[in-house]
């Protein structure tokens, strides 16, 4: 029987982290379980640093379905395996602090502890559960890239604001005759870049999982200027990387292993740049950059975060942890986090934030490139 549990959103925000929050705290309530939220992702485990989340009116957990952000924050930088502090010499080192952060769980009686997050995350998830702490995780990321997953909350949103970007640059563009380029996130996978652009009506996506040669685009532009048609909107993944090039790094930090250390961002100017001086059109790059994470998300992320929130707690009252709920054949399902994160071959393991972590990357096989290239959509290969 749980009768105590608690929450922590850790890594990027989404649209949608707090209607899993209210799903959690919803069915917790109930069925008669306490609910808390750690503040600040793992960093509030750490500190033990909580607040008794409730869906009475004028609580924490109430009137947030629709709210943007973490009402209990988030982190992007706290790997408590592998966490960085000051000596008493001012160095720099990384220690490994999970036992401060079980000894809170077990001090206040925590039953069940939920990690919303991506693979960072869910590594740490993992890790927990490897030593004994009762863990069900979320699979957020608006880039759409957990394993073992079909879809991760937060990504609908990012893909509609991508989408309605384009349909505005569309227009721009158009009058004034120009390639119009627009920089979205996705580190490792291109999910954002291809979905925003089948819904937008882009005629190139350039994809971490396709490395480009920008002569591709530059003949999808002309033939479309021999077509008549002076403009053309593209869509580049900021992980997107030119065949035998490198990934676009904006700037690095120093937080230790398992936390996202490179800032990525740039390719679209990049692009931008080479297509002008390639096609003889002016171009122009957006970055669309926290706009694709901030603010309300869209009515399918409400119920998919809210489907995630309830099936993690339900998960809970049923004793089975050490699991990541999942959307599988468009259902509601669960898997071990060691599936997730761990050396799984069956999913094809590829690096991401962490060396051990799993990624889903768009397949060549997926109906999204399979249209894509149907509608003449280039991908840069
Ligand atoms: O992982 C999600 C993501 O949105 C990436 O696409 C992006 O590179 C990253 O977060 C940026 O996060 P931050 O600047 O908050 O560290």
């Amino acid at each position: 029987m749980i009768k105590k549990v608690a929450i922590l959103a850790n890594g990027g925000d989404v649209s949608g982290f707090n209607a899993v929050i209210r799903a959690i705290v919803k069915t917790a309530e109930n069925n008669g379980v306490e609910c808390y939220g750690f503040i600040d992702g793992y960093n509030g485990l750490l500190k033990n640093d909580y607040e008794k989340l409730s869906t009475a009116n004028d609580e924490p957990a109430s009137g947030i379905l629709a709210k943007g952000g973490s009402i209990i924050g988030s982190s992007t930088n706290a790997n408590v395996f592998n966490y960085k502090v000051v000596n008493e010499n001012g160095e720099i080192e990384y220690k490994d602090l999970s036992d401060v952060c079980i000894e809170n769980i077990k001090k206040d009686g925590f039953d069940c502890l939920f990690t919303l997050g991506g693979d960072g995350t869910l590594k740490s998830a993992r890790d927990f559960s490897t030593k004994g702490v009762n863990v069900i995780g979320v699979p957020k990321t608006i880039d759409n890239d957990v394993a073992c997953t079909e879809i991760t909350f937060g990504y609908n949103t990012a893909v509609s604001v991508a989408a309605e970007a384009l349909d505005r640059l569309h227009t721009t563009g158009e009058t004034h005759h120009r390639i119009m380029v627009l920089e979205v996130m996705g580190r490792y996978a291109g999910w954002i870049a291809l979905e925003s652009a089948i819904a937008g009506g882009a005629d190139i996506a350039l994809i971490p999982e396709i490395p480009f040669d920008i002569n591709k685009a530059v003949e999808k532009i002309n033939s479309r200027i021999a077509k008549g048609k002076r403009f053309s909107v593209v869509v580049v993944a900021e992980g997107a990387v030119p065949k035998g090039g490198q990934l676009t790094i904006q700037n690095t930090r120093n937080n230790g292993s398992g936390v996202d250390n490179t800032k990525l961002g740039g390719i679209g100017q990049i692009v931008a740049k080479q297509l002008e001086e390639l096609t003889g059109l002016e171009a122009r790059n957006t970055t669309l950059g926290y706009m694709q994470r901030g603010g309300t998300p869209t009515a399918f992320d409400r119920v998919l975060s809210t489907k995630y929130g309830a099936k993690a707690m339900e998960l809970a009252l049923q004793g089975k942890f050490g699991v990541l709920a999942v959307i599988k054949n468009g259902k509601l399902d669960s898997v071990s986090l060691e599936d997730v994160v761990g050396n799984n071959t069956k999913i094809g393991a590829v690096s991401g934030n962490t060396a051990e972590s799993n990624l889903r990357k768009v397949t060549m096989d997926d109906d999204l490139v399979k249209t894509a290239r149907n509608i003449g959509i280039c991908l840069g290969d």
